[in-house]
């Protein structure tokens, strides 16, 4: 019989050293794109994605559009080299349900309805990945719809959570993922509201074992909402300190400009 593989050792750390409601390390990066209206660049862990808002923006063919909100399409794309083995470059089925779960997740934060006519591109491009791809694509977009300035509900935040050798563990990686009895489970809130938008499950659970795992999925959340919130603050405070230095450099050429003028 085969034998049988620990995933959190008797320190309770797992083997890559995490505890089991510890999230890898999170790096985001809105504003990088300039010809997008919003984007955001986040790697967590060894998956590093790159997101691009365009629009709202007039819905072309005309017939697709609704004259009593926004469309939103998503794109969630992986990069040929993204994976250990070369991936297909054409969409395939996953691709085209990640699409579809995330750009329902992201619908139910925004107000569509101010938008009548018109669609809002997203664009999730995957550069490395080491699972958890749809979770960090989406808490990117997020960032990338706020960074766009479209009006939201609330941030949606999200992460992973599932099982592991008989644990219940957070945000889980690609080792854990192949357990022989893993249970991999993504989730999206929206943390104000406390309104679940996307909970998906791989596997099977006992009841007892799956409120335990929502439960530290709805914490893991949280914590990334604290995450996004922090990279978007960042972000003004420097949009507000390039406007306040371009103030003082109009200004101090007015007062030149002006005491050219005076007669001497
Ligand atoms: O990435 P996520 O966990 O959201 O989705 P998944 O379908 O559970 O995929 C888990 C992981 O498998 C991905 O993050 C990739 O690292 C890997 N994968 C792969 O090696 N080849 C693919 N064609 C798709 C995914």
């Amino acid at each position: 019989m085969a034998e049988e593989m620990t995933y959190v050792n008797s320190d309770g750390l797992r083997l890559d050293g995490r505890k089991v409601d510890e999230l890898r390390e999170i790096k985001i990066t809105p504003s990088v794109l300039s010809r997008a209206e919003g984007s955001c660049y986040m790697e967590w862990g060894q998956n590093k994605v790159l997101v691009g808002v365009y629009g709202p923006r007039e819905a072309l063919p005309q017939h697709i559009q609704d004259p009593t909100k926004a469309l939103v399409s998503f794109i969630y794309r992986m990069a040929t080299f993204s994976v250990s083995e070369r991936k297909n470059p054409r969409p395939g089925r996953r691709e085209i349900e990640i699409s579809k779960v995330c750009g329902e997740a992201l619908e139910a934060a925004i107000f569509l309805e101010r938008f009548p006519n018109t669609t809002i591109d997203i664009y999730t491009h995957i550069f490395d990945s080491n699972a958890g791809t749809r979770v960090t694509a989406l808490a990117a977009a997020a960032v990338a719809l706020a960074d766009a300035g479209i009006p939201m509900k609330d941030m949606v935040s999200s992460c992973a959570v599932g099982r592991a050798g008989g644990n219940i563990v957070l945000d889980l990686n690609k080792y854990e993922e192949d357990a022989p009895d893993a249970v991999d489970m993504p989730m999206a809130i929206m943390p104000r509201k406390k309104e679940v938008v996307l909970l998906q499950m791989d596997g099977l659970m006992e009841k007892k074992q799956w409120f335990e795992a929502f439960n530290l999925g709805v914490q893991g959340c949280m914590s990334v909402y604290e995450m996004q919130k922090d990279a978007l603050k960042k972000r003004y405070l420097e949009i507000e300190k390039d406007a306040m230095q371009e103030i003082e450099k109009a200004g101090a050429k007015m007062d030149k400009a002006a005491k050219e003028g005076e007669p001497q």
